[in-house]
């Protein structure tokens, strides 16, 4: 199905999402602004009588006054492109009602009744993908954050919790299965070819939780019994032929039951959890009460089709969402300016989970390149917000790399001060306090505060504050004593022009660098603007390691020699910072060969002093290959170019291939020899196999840069000889960026094979968006006319242009042609699916921080998208944001 030029419906008439279309100035939610609701709603009963153009969904509410709340005898009831049929209070039929834009408003005069509502859906049509959607046939809804009221009218909010029935009926061939949250009850055949199924979920809840599901499925069932021994049956529902992929979500699900009540004493708490697998979703996957629903990429995993990152992903994804089972629906948000309660402590449950499944450090690492990559340019750009905003116009822009991961962060830091124990203390408390609650950030804090025995006063400023703190640190060595002075400054970000100080709990370790090691770590906390703290009998000056393990969110400026640099790069015991001294030796080349400071000579010796530490990287055999392979992986453009004040792509691009042009051909005996023998291990997916392909791909890169003729060569072995998905990616990924008859041929060979595979056909689209070729934004937009190529399915679009938008030597052609690219994506996607059209107006907030020439052409794309009529909240709000 070929949707993606062409955007209507078979009658012609242009097809428009019933997505709230902007028709002056959306409103601005604030959280100061935050009321309890009026009522409560303590039970709700739906009957769907489902079909895929026409489902029909009959709602009971059981309505109290809220004794909590300001009296009103009015029901407000969210409501989304819906007509309410029939509106029946206390078994009387009622016209009193009225619509108030898109919600229902009922009149009530008592202190409780019930409540009905009927209406009518066409899920065939939702391409939103929000709501009760058809996805390859079956059905399946998405409702966090506001999607209940596009199925039902209700109070969509978070902080109403009810315990939900569920009954639904639908044809039994098309829909054989039948699933919602909670426990099942009872089911049964009509005589029309219909069949009926009930659920309850005992467990209070609001409606971003609910979901149901209804289609042609097959299960992987296992159990788990629980520490206090009950038995819960686990369900993996798919479509029939992947059934034989879900091994690796089953395992690691069991896994993530048995460790979260290990190490967070959490038990889960319904005889049945389900996940389905859906392949058309907007996000990862959603923690709906006992029904997980997931997007395929994050279930679906064997060796052939999945690499071992992708094994990754579907580990963590499957544990955070099962992690969610508490801290989220057990103890819930009260409103989403909170959102980080849930998310931010579920990001930071699912990496500890991670860091106790693998390697601890690369896990770390691998976190903070995530975060700097992608969360540090949020906090410097124009849509920078603290993980607790004060306000937004549409809720689904917030699902973002700070609400997530800068919220692990902080939570982390919490950690870190209160130490393992006293942490898990607090965390008890939160719990225990909270449980069956709505709570807030403010309520998260508070009980570690008093569970943990902290004094977090000055520490709250970490969710009121937005910005990456700039911590500057010069050592001052003076007889044997040593003194740090450190300083820290939190930038301005929209809305917040000046800043108050906040504690950063940086781990250090001062080095002798005649024996090569250090006297033991130490917390220092800085929670002054400026501060020093002295260390004494030092005869000699010692050599800092600084931020060890990455305590705080922050980046550090400090004035360190290359030779201190390549010390710690060797001889750091603590594998995080060693990885950082790495970082720090090529940051630091880079910035000055970019900014021009750099002679001949003195770039020679800056690449020499890079060159002699990833030798002494390829020779050390104290290091395991995942490591290697950590320390092997020069840092990112976009990383780069965030170091800088107005970056030039085009220098960054050609400074940082010359550097692996140079390595490469400096240690290609090394690098072919690394090859060699990675490529003599057999396939598995233990850590030493897994470090071996990491390393053998991290070999051709640098190869495809020194010698590309041999790279090709080497490429196409290393993909013909691809007995995994691993090898054979990385061999692609390779042969993408080269300009080889090698290159057609495998591309074509990876098509052919897999053509039947979607997730794999994404990797095939994201491969080349990806590329380091000179005609990639070429190879895009032919790949846009791609017969498999739609612009409904989200995971396919992200495939495409996420893989261009991430890719800085295309995106920012200097003549702005991948700017105008996805600003055409945008305008087109919108009106289909306004949520993942909005995601790509990110990568035009770097319009501040860049060169003049490409900062013009990529506000003019912006402009032109403002211009626009008829854009979505979510688009709008986001380029009025960027444009700031
Ligand atoms: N709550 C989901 C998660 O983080 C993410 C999500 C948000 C999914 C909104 C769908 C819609 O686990
Ligand atoms: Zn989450």
């Amino acid at each position: 199905m070929d949707i993606a030029r062409t955007v209507s419906n078979p009658d012609g008439t242009p097809e428009m999402a019933d997505a709230a279309r902007t028709p002056a100035e959306p409103t601005v939610i604030k959280r100061e602004d935050y009321r309890p609701f009026g009522w409560l709603i303590p039970e709700i009963a739906l009957d769907f009588q489902l079909g895929l153009e026409k489902t029909r969904v009959s709602a009971k509410l059981t309505v109290q006054r809220n004794a909590k709340a300001d009296r009103t005898d009015m029901l407000r009831l969210n409501g989304d492109g819906l007509t309410p049929l029939e509106v029946v209070v206390d078994g009387e039929v009622v016209n009193s009602w009225s619509m108030d834009g898109e919600d229902l408003m009922v009149p009530l005069v008592s202190d409780s009744h019930l409540v009905e509502i009927v209406t009518e859906i066409d899920p065939s049509s939702n391409t939103q993908l929000m709501g009760l959607y058809a996805s390859n046939g079956m059905l399946c809804t998405q409702c966090e954050a506001e999607g209940f009221r596009r199925i039902t009218f209700f109070p969509d909010r978070p902080d109403v919790l009810s315990t939900y029935r569920v009954r639904m009926t639908g044809p039994k061939d098309q829909f054989p299965v039948l699933l919602s949250n909670g426990n099942p009850g009872a089911s049964g055949e009509n005589d029309d070819g219909t069949h009926w199924a009930e659920w309850h979920d005992p467990w209070p809840k609001p409606s971003y939780l609910f979901a149901l599901v209804a289609g042609d499925l097959v299960a992987n069932t296992d159990t788990f019994t629980t520490m206090s021994g009950r038995e819960v049956t686990l369900n993996i529902y798919v479509r029939e032929g992947d059934l034989e992929r879900t091994g690796h979500a089953m395992e690691s699900l069991k896994k993530s039951m048995q460790w979260d009540e290990e190490v967070f004493g959490r038990e889960y708490d319904l005889d049945i959890f389900n996940i389905v697998a859906v392949s058309d979703f907007n996000m990862g996957a959603m923690e709906n009460k006992g029904l997980n629903v997931f997007n395929t990429k994050y279930v679906l995993a064997d060796p052939d089709t999945a690499t071992d990152g992708d094994f990754d992903g579907v580990e963590g994804v499957i544990a955070h969402e099962y992690f969610h089972n508490w801290s989220g629906n057990r103890v819930t948000c009260r409103d989403w300016f909170q959102l980080s309660l849930k998310e931010g402590f579920t990001v930071l449950r699912d990496q500890l989970f991670s860091q106790d499944m693998g390697s601890e450090p690369v896990k770390r690492i691998e976190d903070v390149r995530v975060l700097r990559g992608i969360q540090f340019p949020e906090d410097s750009g124009p849509l920078a917000h603290p993980i607790r905003p004060d306000s937004y116009r549409e809720i689904s822009n917030f699902y973002t790399a700070t609400v997530y991961n800068k919220g692990a962060e902080v939570i982390r830091m919490m950690r870190t001060m209160a130490g393992e124990e006293a942490f898990r203390k607090g965390c008890d408390l939160y719990f225990e306090r909270h449980d069956g609650e709505a709570a807030t950030c403010e309520d998260f804090v508070k009980a570690i505060e008093d569970g943990a025995g902290l004094d977090l006063t000055q520490f709250r400023r970490w969710y009121s504050q937005a910005g990456t703190p700039q911590v500057s640190v010069r050592m001052e060595h003076d007889g044997d004593a040593v003194t740090l002075h450190l300083k820290q400054e939190v930038p301005s970000t929209p809305g917040q022009p000046d800043k108050q100080p906040m504690p950063i709990p940086l781990k250090l370790a001062l080095f002798d660098k005649a024996n090569g090691s250090h006297r033991g770590e130490e917390l220092v906390v800085l929670d002054k603007e400026e501060a020093s703290v002295t260390f004494t009998d030092f005869a000699d000056k010692p050599v800092l390691s600084l931020n060890r393990g990455f305590t705080a969110p922050v980046s550090i400026r400090q004035e360190v020699s290359g030779e201190d640099l390549v010390f710690l790069a060797a001889h750091d015991d603590d594998p995080f910072a060693r990885y950082e001294a790495m970082q720090e030796l090529v940051v630091t080349h880079l910035k000055q060969a970019c900014a021009g400071e750099l002679d001949d000579d003195a770039r020679d010796a800056g690449r020499k002093a890079i060159g002699d530490a990833l030798a002494a990287v390829l020779a050390d055999d104290t290091l395991d290959d995942l490591m290697r392979g950590e320390l092997l992986i020069l840092p990112t453009q976009t990383y780069l170019m965030e170091q800088m004040e107005a970056a030039d792509p085009g220098v960054i691009h050609a400074e940082r291939q010359g550097l692996r042009g140079w390595l490469g051909k400096q240690l290609e005996a090394d690098f072919i020899a690394l090859h060699g023998r990675a490529s003599d291990m057999p396939y598995s997916l233990d850590a030493e196999a897994r470090g071996a392909r990491k390393v053998k791909t991290q070999a051709l890169i640098y190869l495809a840069e020194a010698n590309p003729a041999l790279a090709s060569k080497m490429g196409a072995g290393q993909y013909d000889a691809a007995d995994n998905m691993t090898d054979r990616q990385g061999a692609l990924m390779v042969l993408a960026g080269l300009q080889t008859p090698e290159r057609t041929h495998k591309l074509l060979d990876y098509y052919n094979r897999y053509k039947d595979n979607a997730l794999v056909v994404d990797k095939w689209f994201a491969i080349q968006a990806q590329s380091l070729h000179p005609h990639a934004i070429e190879h895009v937009k032919a790949l846009a006319d791609h017969p498999q190529f739609t612009l409904k399915n989200p995971n396919r679009v992200r495939s495409l242009y996420m893989a261009f938008a991430a890719n800085p030597h295309a995106f920012h052609a200097a003549d702005g042609e991948g700017y105008r690219m996805i600003a055409d994506l945008i305008l087109e996607l919108d009106p289909i699916n306004p949520q993942t059209a909005a995601r790509f107006v990110s990568p035009f907030g770097r319009w501040r921080r860049i060169e003049s020439g490409r900062s013009a052409l990529m506000r003019e794309q912006l402009e032109r998208i403002a211009a626009a009529g008829n854009l979505s909240r979510d688009t709008h709000e986001q380029v009025i944001r960027s444009l700031g």
